[in-house]
């Protein structure tokens, strides 16, 4: 008789049924006639009990002496009980038949024991294979599907931009840049946005989704130098739109992970009552009033190391330090726009009456996440902008084509960029951003 591979996260349909499971050894437990075996077969850990006297002599030695990730079949019947230990937990099986495809060399590592992190990153190919990275990378998994989901059905057409390209989009000083044949320097895009401001124009709202590159000289737990952004770009839409459009994108973006990830988060341990508030509408501040609540904290704080930490002066761009007091104040994710004009990029779109700030809103998470979302109406006057370019040192011919675009039916437009290694730090509650993108590329490494 056949009996139907499994996927271990769909254990609860198959109760009482037998099952074959293709996995590996996590761990074993040896306990007189019985030995148990915490298998993961990619889709989830299950707990498997080989009983002695089920199973020829042979066989049950084999799996008394299995070492860690040893990659085996295991056939047997499908119990519930609460005790069991996995993800999800609650079931086991009762092992019936067993083959053992490789016996792992015994000196495998990630042996379960405690590892310092260089360690761990060091040996990220099998760090992927613990129990957290697994579960954050599922959801990693789930926020991509949920990204593109809401896009598509909310009218945004896909549209891939380039990788390779001929100037900075976002400061001048993270250009990754690398020769381009007779064509001089090409830069590794930090941004599609750009090229996402021509393709409105053909089909109105568009999202580009794809790997950007900084070489970001900072060290933080918030910073790569290769993360996964997606980037949509409405005409016709100005920055309350806008905001608007991101609190229900980052809503629907939440209460999917609640939905499909709920054995990850489980297993990582997440709080998840904070993630269940995360709905339409967020708080709006505006930089002025971010400003003037920072100066509060800042006075009622009664560390002086924290003190310093929160200093603050209208101008400047916040830190990891401020966005954290100040998003530590609100359960939700919250808006703050209207930036000044000198922190941030040359394409937003003033503020009408003050030109020193510009119609520009990120969107920090909260219990002190920070920064996920960057985004801006953008300008739409090709004189402003050509202003800009010049005023910013950027070489104006590599943007001719971008100024073409204010002289032909220019429209108001806005966009923002939502970075998926933050938002997935946020929603998985971990410390660093590294965990969550498969093999993290930081200032100090590109190994493995
Ligand atoms: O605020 P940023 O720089 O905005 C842009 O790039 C705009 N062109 C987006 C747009 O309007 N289309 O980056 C957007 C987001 C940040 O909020 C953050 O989530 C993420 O990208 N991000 C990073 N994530 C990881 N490591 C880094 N070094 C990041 N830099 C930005
Ligand atoms: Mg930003």
């Amino acid at each position: 008789m056949t009996v139907p591979i499994i996927r271990v996260e769909n254990i609860a349909d198959y109760v009482d049924q037998e099952v074959a499971v293709q996995g590996w050894v996590y761990n074993r437990t040896h306990k007189g006639k019985l030995v148990f075996l915490l298998v993961r077969d990619g889709y989830g850990f299950v707990q498997c009990v080989a009983f002695k006297h089920d199973l020829p002599e042979e066989t049950f030695e084999q799996i008394v002496h299995l070492t860690q990730e040893s990659s085996v079949e295991i056939r047997g019947v499908v119990r519930a009980d609460q005790r069991a230990p996995g993800v999800p937990g609650g079931y086991e099986i009762g092992i019936s038949d067993f083959k053992l495809i490789q016996r792992a060399a015994e000196d495998y590592p990630m042996a379960l024991k405690e590892h310092g992190v260089d360690f761990a990153l060091e040996n990220r190919h099998f760090w992927l294979r613990m129990p957290s990275q697994w579960a954050v990378l599922r959801v990693r998994a789930v926020v991509i599907r949920a990204i593109r989901d809401w896009l598509d059905d909310h009218g945004y057409i896909n549209m891939d931009t380039p990788i390779l390209t001929p100037a900075a989009a976002e400061g001048t000083t993270t250009l990754f840049s690398t020769e381009y044949f007779d064509e001089g320097t090409a830069y590794l895009a930090q941004t599609g946005q750009l090229y996402n401001e021509a393709n409105i124009f053909a089909f109105k709202k568009v999202y580009c989704f794809g790997p950007t590159f900084r070489a970001e000289k900072s060290k933080t737990r918030r910073h790569l130098t290769e993360f996964w952004m997606v980037e949509p770009e409405v005409a016709f839409c100005d920055l309350d739109a806008l905001m608007e459009i991101e609190e229900q994108f980052v809503s629907y973006i939440v209460q999917r992970v609640l939905t499909d990830c709920a054995a990850e988060l489980q297993s990582l341990g997440r709080d998840t009552s904070l993630l269940e508030k995360v709905t339409p509408p967020f708080p709006r501040i505006s930089y002025d009033e971010a400003v003037k609540l920072l100066a509060k904290l800042r006075a009622a704080a009664e560390d002086p190391e924290q003190r310093e930490l929160l200093a603050f002066e209208w101008g400047e761009d916040f830190g990891a330090p401020h966005e954290t007091a100040l998003t530590q104040q609100f359960e939700k994710p919250v808006f703050v726009y209207g930036y000044p004009t000198a922190v941030k990029a040359f394409y937003m779109e003033p503020w009408p009456g003050r030109p020193g700030v510009c119609k520009s809103v990120d969107l920090l998470a909260p219990e002190g996440y920070g920064e996920i979302i960057g985004g801006s109406e953008r300008i739409s006057d090709p004189e402003l902008l050509l202003q800009r370019i010049r005023e910013h040192n950027l070489p104006e011919e590599a943007y001719r084509w971008y100024l073409q675009l204010r002289r032909y039916g220019s429209v108001p437009h806005s966009g923002f960029g939502l970075g998926v290694e933050r938002t997935v730090t946020w929603l998985t509650g971990i410390r660093h951003i590294r965990e969550t993108i498969p093999f993290p590329r930081t200032i100090n490494r590109v190994y493995p």
